[in-house]
């Protein structure tokens, strides 16, 4: 039988280690090195213990590129700034299932503005919590730390998770992107792409004070090199 056709993988940098004060040469460097979308995190210091940035740097970001802006909203009751996020230049929404009382609403709320839904849970929040609304997304996100901070460790149980998420989205709705988020280096990209994420978020890897964002890029390019399963 023929292999199910994959997405080309994709590579973007979450902007929450980048220098804000710098934030558009950074993201130009980036983009210069290739990346294929920019990461932003929306947190609110309720649903997580910190606070990032919301609209006007949603704003600035969408005037600095055009590349897709993949928005993950770590915030209580997204319902009510769904709208606002896509206006401002979202492409991609991306809701945690642990803030949706009405989860298929939401989603549905985000595709009706124009954009991609997507849905993603904290390590610890079984895949049976986003099962049902797996054949109305566009994406799914593997949170492979917990949601709060940049610079964190990977948590290796979620390679397994990224490998039985990868099994239902085949029967469920194949085309749906898999993507990960949270610790992921060139030491271990490799490993989420084999278990079958097609979408790779990096931030401290790519945004830090040690090394150049085009060296990091090109790093992370690299281990993410071979067949994609
Ligand atoms: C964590 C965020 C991630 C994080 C990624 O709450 O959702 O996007 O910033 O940063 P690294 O790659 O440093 O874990
Ligand atoms: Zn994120």
């Amino acid at each position: 039988m023929a292999e199910t056709q994959r997405n080309p993988v994709l590579l973007g940098p979450s902007i929450l280690t980048a220098d804000f004060l710098h934030l558009g040469a950074q993201l130009a460097d980036a983009e210069a090195a290739g990346i294929d979308f920019v990461h932003l995190d929306v947190m609110d210091g309720r649903f997580v213990p910190n606070i990032t940035f919301g609209l006007p740097i949603i704003e600035a970001v969408r005037r600095a590129t055009a590349l897709p802006l993949d928005v993950h909203l770590m915030i209580v009751e997204p319902e009510r700034y769904v709208a606002d996020v896509i206006a401002a230049g979202a492409d991609i929404v991306t809701v945690q299932v642990e803030t949706c009382g009405h989860l298929h609403r939401t989603l549905q709320q985000i595709r009706e503005a124009g954009a991609t839904a997507s849905v993603t849970m904290n390590p610890g929040t079984p895949l049976g919590t986003i099962e049902e609304v797996l054949p109305f997304v566009g994406q799914v996100l593997v949170m492979s730390v917990n949601p709060g901070f940049g610079g964190q460790q990977f948590i290796p149980s979620m390679l397994d998770k990224i490998r039985r998420l990868r099994a239902m989205l085949d029967e469920r709705n194949p085309a749906c992107r898999l993507e990960v988020d949270g610790g992921i280096k060139s030491s271990n990209v490799r490993r989420a792409l084999d278990a079958g994420v097609d979408m790779v978020v990096a931030g401290s890897a790519i945004f830090n004070a040690e090394h150049p964002v085009v060296e990091c890029v090109a790093e992370i390019r690299a281990a993410m090199g071979g067949p994609n399963r």
